[in-house]
């Protein structure tokens, strides 16, 4: 399935959905003026009224637009005066939820209790409750019994911790939440693979009803960031990392200081680094930042991807505009480009992917040798560098490249290019045999690194894995191997694309 949304079918089309955003609550608690109306609700998770509070009056100062009340996460609970002091006490409008066990909550007490203090909570002023779909028609009767203020909106929650059902299933499940009553719909899936995430993208971009969708865990970070540009309500940022009410779950910071979230709207630009891992990369800080400074409408995203042909694929359409590229995907995406630079299909691998906005072809570069040259290049040359030299100070040396992948290609391929002596050692020999080849070098196993000592003055490169998280503290030869080069250079510490 693809993601070929255009424009016009974006959160900025007219759809005729009433209130897809909540102006007045983003009235009474936004700080920040932005090009969508998509709030941003913060959870609140304490253990106790009084941290509750005090987190309200934090999650204004970060600017958020509600927050979300989470009774099932309190220890001692006293309903009749718990709920007043929280709705009384907060200076942002205010959702309870109470979430019940048998939907991934904390509360496993009785069932009738627990609607209780729901409907408790929307008499005495919160402004949103959230209800599971299971349990919508018990709480409806408990309603008719009352009276709903006007004022509460009623949001009616599915949650899927397996998986992220077809287009056709969430669609109805849609119908089956607007049906029961809702005044906001909730569903949130969980994303085996990054693709799933269209489908949500999809329901969200046609729904007629306010919509909260959100693709849970990391390969569904994309949704919670993106939901403005598809007409979203809501999303959901944490207070602190780690403090989560839902696994993947951003902080409110950096949603709205690192992916500029008031900014996002129906045609902003969506650029982002495709990897496995992927969320140590600072790519998102350089770029968002860049954005940012030059005004330019765009976001840059965290991409887990699993299969870089199927995640291409998938979102192909021009607001998809470009990717960086990293472990392990650089030489895979090569495959899976219209158009390949000529310097990367020799090194083999590509670290840049564009797409051209009027056909959507995808062009692919490399310019992780460039940037990784230069700055070895510049380190040898140091305060001594005379301006106008033309000969590269990596010309004649011996340089040992570790790592055989799209990084060991570029580095090996540029080396070679300033008129390094290249030798190459990799961990699966074969590999690193069959770059020496191709480059014109010679081959090492990683085991003989740690007695090759051929000469003075020797350039090392580390392209592997190996110091990434978690393995920070280990490296691919020994400590005293180390001293028998002039320079170390390490891949793992410089931002992804240089
Ligand atoms: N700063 C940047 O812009 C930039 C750019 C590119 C890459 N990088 C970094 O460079 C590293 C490699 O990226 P890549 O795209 O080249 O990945 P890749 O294509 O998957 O290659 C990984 C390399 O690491 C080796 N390796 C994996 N686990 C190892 C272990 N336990 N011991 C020894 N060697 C091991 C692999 O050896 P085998 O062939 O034997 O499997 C392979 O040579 C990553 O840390 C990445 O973040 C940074």
């Amino acid at each position: 399935m693809t993601c070929g949304f255009s424009v016009s079918q974006g959160a900025g089309c007219d759809c005729g959905r009433s209130g897809r955003a909540a102006p007045e609550a983003a009235k009474m608690g936004s700080e920040g003026i932005g090009k969508n109306s998509t709030l941003i609700c913060v959870p609140l998770m304490a253990d106790s009224v009084d941290q509750m509070l005090v987190d309200m009056n934090k999650a204004k100062s970060r600017g958020a637009d509600l927050v979300e009340v989470r009774l099932d996460s309190l220890k001692r609970f006293n309903p009749s005066q718990d709920v007043e002091t929280l709705v009384k006490r907060c200076r942002l409008p205010t959702l309870f939820t109470y979430r019940p066990n048998w939907e991934g909550g904390l509360y496993d007490g009785d069932e009738n209790s627990r609607l209780d203090v729901l409907r408790l909570a929307m008499e005495l002023g919160a402004d949103y409750i959230d209800v599971e779909l299971q349990v919508i028609h018990e709480f409806n009767s408990f309603i008719m019994q009352g009276k709903k203020p006007a004022k509460c909106k009623l949001i009616v929650s599915s949650h899927n911790y397996q998986n992220t059902p077809s287009v056709e299933d969430l669609g109805k499940l849609v119908a089956r939440i607007q049906a029961a009553g809702a005044d906001i719909v909730k569903i949130a899936t969980t994303a085996l693979d990054i693709a799933d995430v269209a489908r949500v993208f999809q329901i969200t971009v046609h729904s007629q009803v306010p919509i909260i969708a959100m693709v849970m865990g990391e390969r569904g970070l994309m949704s919670r960031i993106l939901c403005p540009k598809f007409g979203g309500y809501l999303t959901f940022g944490s207070l602190e990392s780690g403090t989560v009410s839902a696994p993947g779950q951003p902080t409110i910071e950096d949603l709205v200081n690192l992916y500029n979230f008031r900014q996002i709207g129906p045609d902003t630009k969506v650029f982002g680094i495709i990897g496995k891992p992927v969320s140590h990369s600072k790519a998102p800080m350089l770029y968002n930042e860049a954005f940012k400074q030059v005004g330019f409408n765009g976001v840059y995203l965290h991409l887990l991807v699993d299969d870089v042909a199927n995640f291409l694929q998938t979102y192909s359409s021009t607001d998809f505009a470009g990717f960086s590229c990293t472990i392990p995907h650089k030489e895979a995406a090569l495959k899976c480009c219209d158009e390949v630079d000529p310097i990367a299909k020799s090194i083999g691998a590509v670290n840049c992917i564009i797409r051209n906005s009027s056909d959507g072809k995808l062009f692919a570069c490399n310019t992780d040798y460039v940037g990784a040259i230069t700055a070895i290049e510049d380190a040898l040359r140091g305060s001594h560098h005379v301006n106008g030299s033309t000969v590269s100070p990596l010309a004649g040396k011996l340089f040992v490249v570790i790592g055989a992948g799209g990084a060991g290609k570029a580095l090996a391929y540029g080396a070679k290019e300033k008129g390094a002596r290249v030798v190459i050692a990799n961990c699966t020999y074969d590999r690193a045999k069959e770059l020496a080849d191709t480059v014109g070098g010679d081959a090492l196993s990683l085991a003989d690194l740690n007695s090759f000592h051929p000469e003075n003055g020797m350039i090392l490169a580390n392209t592997t894995s190996i110091r990434m998280q978690p393995k920070v503290d280990e490296t691919p030869v020994s400590k005293e191997a180390l001293r028998s080069y002039s320079l170390v250079f390490d891949a793992v510490y410089i931002p992804q694309n240089y």
